[in-house]
């Protein structure tokens, strides 16, 4: 199978919206998604199976810093790496626009995001403690940092 990875905009926050209700329990909403998508400081980035969107995902650019928002695959679309190359463009398109570190928060026990992650040369960073709901659960932090800091950073599991 192959995708074609292209930038979205804000006509694609329907399809987005959709791929958010099958994979979170507090799907971020269409409009929420098209408010975010038009911020001239967000880069969206969708994969596309033909006319479908399979995956896509967003994040933000503020002051050399970019946090990712979301990366979500459709479930029937998952572990073809999609979300690899999703992430890929994603972290080419931050050094672009010069980002110095990209920061980013997942569920303590989603496996399969960390280490889509760990994969793509981030590290962990630190915890926030019961962070999420539905079911409550810390937050996991991870940084990919292009400033030459990322080699030296230590988990600390206390
Ligand atoms: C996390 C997610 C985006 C991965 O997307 P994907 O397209 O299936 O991932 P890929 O096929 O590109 O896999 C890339 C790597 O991710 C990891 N991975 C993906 N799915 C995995 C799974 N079920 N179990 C363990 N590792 C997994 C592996 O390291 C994999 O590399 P490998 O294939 O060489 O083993 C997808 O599972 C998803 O949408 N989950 C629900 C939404 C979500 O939790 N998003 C993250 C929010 S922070």
């Amino acid at each position: 199978m192959s995708f074609e990875i292209i930038k979205l905009s804000e006509k694609d926050a329907f399809s987005a919206s959709e791929i958010e209700k099958l994979c979170f329990s507090h799907p971020w909403s269409e409009n929420t998604l098209a408010s975010e998508m038009e911020s001239r400081f967000s880069d969206f980035f969708g994969a596309f199976d033909g006319e479908k969107l399979a995956g896509y995902i967003g994040g933000r650019t503020i002051a050399g810093e970019t946090e990712i928002f979301n990366v979500a695959v459709s479930p029937e679309y998952r572990r073809k790496g999609i979300g690899r190359k999703l992430i890929e463009k994603f972290i080419e398109a931050s050094k672009e626009k010069e980002t110095q570190v990209i920061f980013l928060e997942v569920r303590a026990s989603n496996l399969p995001a960390i280490n889509l992650y760990e994969g793509a040369g981030f590290v962990f960073c630190g915890i926030r403690k019961d962070y999420y709901d539905d079911p409550k659960e810390n937050a996991i932090l991870m940084r990919l940092a292009f400033d030459g800091t990322q080699e030296f950073e230590e988990w600390d599991d206390d």
